[in-house]
């Protein structure tokens, strides 16, 4: 798909189709008044969602309950599975006002709402070829920029959706690792690897069992983006599970399908370095990821193990599927051990599913203890359109995951408030100098799209991305 601004007066500009958004179900306005009868008779309601073509009059109407970016993102998704199914070669749309916020929302409903994975099926759809031109009263530099960065964006949300679509067998941590690779390449960044040799030199004891049973070695990735001038340092931190079997505590198959996802917030990692590489954002940003595979097996680690992390901390395993902090207690020791002058810390995974039970399957939890951070994060969500909402630590909630033989437990004593005792045990992986400078996101819910919803289609759907570049972005 292309999309292009045009300044041009709107009906001067050449087009098959021409878009109508129906605001506020408002049919008297300009361009909508002149098909009022006819848009009444086929019951064209103006809903969300809702579209209807008029072929002959090369029209496309769309439902557009709110003027407000995400009614626009999801209308704009509406426009574009309508034309993908036809043979028109290019539309035209008005801005609805010429805002950033509305330029970016479209953008994002287009590119997203458009993306399929039919990499593994023998008939495969024909690339979108379509162009959508979109009016402003004036392309300014300011516009046109908002046009270029979003196009970026949305690229790395669709790649993210790729990875984490891809099965488990094609997609194992080598795998992972050989894509960073590549990325670094193409982004011109730093990627370095670290093997299971360098794990154990590291004494990086929970990770390493975690991958214990799985064929597949484990791989510690590690991206820098270090542009010349630099505002901040921030390090993102991802769970990059390729595959979740739930180990010896194994899931009930019902649960294991989709654990492919669990690799989510690793490949949202991935999307983010690579979007603010190509936004050249004035920031110093390490990508952290711990790739591994958790899986059955003689070599298994097992509930009753101890495990002795990076900074020497022991865990008491009850559960071999409460895995992924497992991985991320010593993916955040390596960040704090081995990068310098660090500004923020942001971790996102697939935690748990209390997650999605606490806030829904289209939000991501935020944790953490700086409340001014979080704050943060929660604006700069609402303006990329990602949804988030805050579970609150507190001084009881630590004490269930009080271990009699070791330091701590890997799961808690309550079944209770599951996303927030995932979120204190990694906050024990935390520094004393680094408390207030880090925030856990639990992407469990909107990571993996079951239903489709919004500008998402069945499967991976990015979470994260636009999120964290949207906060990144308002740190310059
Ligand atoms: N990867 C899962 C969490 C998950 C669940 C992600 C559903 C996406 C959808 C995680 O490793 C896990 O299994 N967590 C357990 C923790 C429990 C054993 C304390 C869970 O949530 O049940
Ligand atoms: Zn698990
Ligand atoms: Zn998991």
């Amino acid at each position: 798909m292309k999309l292009i601004l045009s300044d041009e007066k709107f009906k001067k500009i050449e087009a098959d189709i021409e878009v109508c958004f129906v605001i506020s179900k408002n049919f008297d306005s300009e361009n909508v008044k002149e098909h009022k009868d006819v848009l009444e008779v086929l019951n064209f309601k103006g809903e969300d969602e809702e579209v209807l073509l008029l072929p002959e009059a090369k029209k496309l109407y769309v439902g557009c309950e709110k003027l407000e970016a995400d009614t626009i993102r999801i209308a704009a998704s509406t426009i574009i599975k309508k034309l993908k199914n036809t043979k028109f070669k290019s539309a035209k749309l008005s801005l609805v006002e010429d805002s950033i916020e509305y330029l970016n929302a479209i953008v994002d409903g287009l590119m997203l709402g458009s993306y399929t994975f039919d990499k593994y099926k023998s008939t495969k759809k024909d690339k979108l070829s379509q162009e959508v031109i979109i009016h402003t009263k004036e392309i300014t530099k300011e516009l046109k920029n908002a046009l270029d960065e979003s196009i970026e964006i949305s690229k790395s949300v669709n790649m993210v959706r790729d990875i984490v679509n891809t099965p488990p067998d094609d997609f194992y941590p080598d795998i992972m690792a050989s894509f960073a690779v590549d990325l670094a390449k193409e982004c011109k960044i730093e990627c370095k690897i670290y093997d299971d040799k360098y794990l154990e030199e590291k004494g990086m004891g929970a990770m390493l069992a975690v991958a214990r049973a799985s064929r597949h070695k484990p791989k510690l990735i590690h991206l820098t983006y270090s542009p010349k001038k630099c505002k901040k340092t921030v390090v993102l931190v991802g769970k990059g599970l390729t595959y979740d079997s739930g180990g010896l505590s194994l899931k009930p198959s019902d649960y294991m399908a989709t654990m492919k996802s669990d690799k989510s917030g690793g490949s949202a990692v991935l999307g983010i370095m690579q979007a603010v590489a190509k936004l050249k954002l004035p920031i110093e940003v390490h990508g952290i990821i711990g790739a591994v595979e958790n899986m059955i097996g003689g070599n298994a680690y097992k509930p009753d193990d101890v495990l002795k992390a990076k900074n020497g901390t022991t865990i008491e395993v009850r559960n071999t599927d409460a895995e992924g902090r497992l991985v991320l207690a010593d993916c955040l020791c390596y960040a704090q051990d081995n990068i310098k002058d660090i500004d923020y810390i942001l971790d996102f995974a697939t935690l748990t599913g209390a997650c999605v039970v606490a806030l829904g399957e289209y939000t991501t939890g935020i944790m953490g203890h700086n409340s001014k951070l979080k704050h943060q994060i929660f604006d700069a969500a609402n303006q990329s359109g990602e949804l988030v909402g805050s579970l609150p630590f507190n001084r009881y909630l630590p004490k269930l995951l009080k271990s009699e033989i070791a330091d701590i437990c890997n799961i808690s004593s309550s079944r209770y408030g599951g996303a927030i005792t995932a979120g204190l045990f990694l906050d024990k992986f935390i520094y004393e100098e680094n408390k207030d400078k880090w925030v856990h996101l639990d992407i469990a819910g909107p990571a993996y799209v079951e239903k489709p919803w919004g500008y998402n289609p069945h499967g991976a759907s990015g979470a994260g991305v636009r999120l964290a570049v949207s906060f990144l972005k308002s740190l310059c």
